[in-house]
């Protein structure tokens, strides 16, 4: 499959995630303001955009940087599942990539890790990457438990993945706590909780499989605070949800990254 490769020299993910935010004239709004800025971006721009959008602004993003996703899937290849989606539509509307077990999911709509396993699994096969979301909870951080937390999400949610799927894979880290609260992580804690990721993906993977799977980190990330992960080597992405719906504060973000003595 056609891997979303961020470009050799300069391996940075920027993904917006939109939630449920933005008709399908906003979403073109947006995209149209952004899409000149990011030709020489030196990092791979992604939207996770509502499925309603994803026809239009995929082919209206054809001949840019820009890689257009879904938030969201069901595990089924099809059935009689009303109201969800599968991957197979999810990629003939023309999404590359698929957010999975992000916490919204998981907390109001109550996935489990076995479900969002089998929804790995289903992308895997239906050629859509997914970029997997874990985190712990505020009680979890507290207790110390961050570590196991993260450790059984990977190994529950990866289970049966082939050794070569962790070239399609992408992970987020997303601690509930700073998901949309406006107290992000601080980029010590992200690149411990990194580390812990590489070392869970390498059990389940191997060494060199797991080097190659890209690691983000989102939780209220915003232009004033992007630049202190951007200077992280840990930290290869960043998942950014309320500072992606106006196009000035993403567009601030990838500036940042364009000027970050990494790029
Ligand atoms: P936030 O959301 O940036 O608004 O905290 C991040 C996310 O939900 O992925």
């Amino acid at each position: 499959m056609g891997r979303i490769m961020a470009k050799k020299t300069t391996k940075c993910f920027l993904v917006g995630n939109w939630k449920m935010y933005k008709t399908i004239d906003q979403a073109v709004e947006f995209i149209d303001k952004i899409a000149p800025m990011t030709q020489d971006a030196s990092c791979q721009v992604m939207l996770a955009v509502p499925f309603t959008a994803i026809k239009t602004l995929s082919e209206r993003a054809k001949d840019t940087n820009i890689i257009i996703g879904a938030q969201n899937m069901n595990d089924a290849s099809e059935g009689a599942f009303t109201g969800e989606v599968a991957a197979v539509m999810l990629k003939d509307a023309g999404a590359q990539f698929v957010l999975i077990g992000h916490s919204e999911r998981r907390q109001l709509f109550h996935e489990d890790n076995s479900f969002i396993n089998r929804k790995v699994l289903r992308a895997l096969e239906c050629d859509l990457q997914p970029l997997l979301c874990v985190g712990e909870t505020y009680e979890q951080h507290q207790e110390g438990k961050s570590h196991d937390v993260i450790k059984s999400q990977l190994s529950e949610c990866l289970q049966g993945c082939p050794k070569d799927a962790a070239k399609n894979l992408m992970v987020a880290y997303e601690p509930v706590w700073a998901i949309g609260t406006g107290l992000a992580a601080t980029p010590k804690l992200v690149d411990a909780a990194m580390e812990q990721i590489s070392e869970a993906l390498t059990e389940i993977f191997d060494a060199k499989s797991a080097k190659g799977v890209p690691l983000l980190y989102g939780g209220s990330v915003s232009p004033n605070n992007a630049q202190d992960f951007l200077n992280s080597d840990e930290i290869e992405g960043l998942l950014i949800g309320s500072a992606s719906l106006a196009p000035e504060s993403f567009a601030k973000i990838i500036s940042l990254r364009q000027n970050s003595p990494t790029s």
